[in-house]
């Protein structure tokens, strides 16, 4: 499993990972319930070696992990090529079938066409409003112009960390 170690390398490896499965896994080292999953996702990872495992440790980046709207642990989210974000869920070492059932269904072989999309055009852009990616990395600002409001608005709101 590779560690995400900022919002750009984040935005990066979703870009190149291309058409293969990307499972982001959002924990936090004095969590734990991350911990009694920790085996379990290594496990899963070794027996589906075409699909990429990222971890984002939460403590290291909360301002990032709240612009992308995750509040619980552990925490996963599913992209693949064209499609994007494919599912987002929590899960617990007692509902690990969630997590084997979304692998089940979205990690067997197929081709999105098209660029692989990654993070979504809002998720960009609070990422961005932030100062964790540059606005260069956001494609066809003039589309995102409408979702600024929006995201300033956002970037007040207090985050909770069950
Ligand atoms: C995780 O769940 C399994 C049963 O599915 C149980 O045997 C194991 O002790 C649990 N592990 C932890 C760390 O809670
Ligand atoms: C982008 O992702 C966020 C979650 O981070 C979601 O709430 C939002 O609806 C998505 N926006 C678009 C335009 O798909």
């Amino acid at each position: 499993m590779l560690e995400i170690n900022s919002a750009q390398d984040l935005v990066d490896c979703l870009l190149i990972a291309g058409d293969r499965l990307v499972i982001l896994d959002f924990y936090s080292p004095g969590c734990g319930g991350c911990k009694a999953l920790h085996p379990k996702i290594c496990q899963l990872a070794e027996m589906n070696p075409d699909s990429i495992f990222l971890k984002v440790n939460f403590e290291q980046h909360k301002v990032m992990c709240h612009a992308l709207h995750v509040h619980v642990l552990p925490f996963f989210r599913f992209y693949r090529g064209a499609d994007g974000r494919l599912c987002s869920f929590s899960c617990t070492n007692a509902t690990i079938k969630k997590f084997k059932d979304a692998i089940a269904k979205h990690g067997t072989d197929r081709c999105s066409l098209g660029p692989a999309q990654g993070l979504n055009d809002s998720e960009l852009l609070a990422l961005a409003s932030h100062g964790l990616i540059s606005k260069n990395s956001i494609p066809n600002p003039t589309e995102n112009d409408k979702f600024e409001s929006l995201v300033l608005e956002d970037t007040g709101a207090p985050f909770a960390l069950a």
